[in-house]
């Protein structure tokens, strides 16, 4: 029997633990900025979970918009280092996001008419802690070696 994964319950003890097992997990790939909006992506995906099993149609479908902007941000951020440093998995990587954009815009239309509620755990694994893993996770050599301070953070507001 394969074990199922739980996403959820990996989340909270990676963010509990953060400080003491920094970088050093799964899911963190030691760069503070781009782990910080993993996190945030996250958090919506959580949010989506919770709306999706008390039912809250609309409230998912709200979250969906959110995580779509979101994550646009995101995969921006993403492929501007990439480009300025001369990644060179940078073709791949950016291809994978268009594909994943793709899968979230499909599943934001499924979520539309259907519930989701069954697709749910499936899309979380492969839409973030996979991608996180095959792919975020080879550009942090890369980007170090270029100058980038794995522990710089934004300024708070
Ligand atoms: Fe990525
Ligand atoms: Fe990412």
């Amino acid at each position: 029997m394969v074990l199922r994964f739980d996403f959820f319950q990996r989340l909270n003890e990676i963010v509990t633990s953060h400080h003491a097992m920094q970088g050093s997990n799964e899911f963190e790939i030691g760069i503070a900025e781009i782990d910080l909006q993993h996190r945030q992506l996250g958090h919506l995906l959580e949010r989506l979970k919770e709306s999706t099993e008390k039912q809250y149609g609309f409230a998912a479908n709200a979250i969906l918009a959110e995580l779509a902007i979101e994550t646009r941000i995101h995969f921006a951020v993403e492929e501007s280092l990439m480009r300025l440093l001369s990644y060179p998995g940078a073709e791949a990587h950016i291809a994978e996001h268009r594909r994943l954009t793709e899968q979230l815009e499909k599943f934001r239309k499924r979520a539309q008419d259907f519930d989701i509620s069954d697709g749910l755990s499936g899309f979380i694994q492969t839409w973030l802690i996979d991608h996180v893993n095959m792919f975020d996770r080879q550009f942090v050599a890369h980007f170090i070696s270029k100058g980038v301070d794995p522990h710089a953070v934004p300024r708070p507001d």
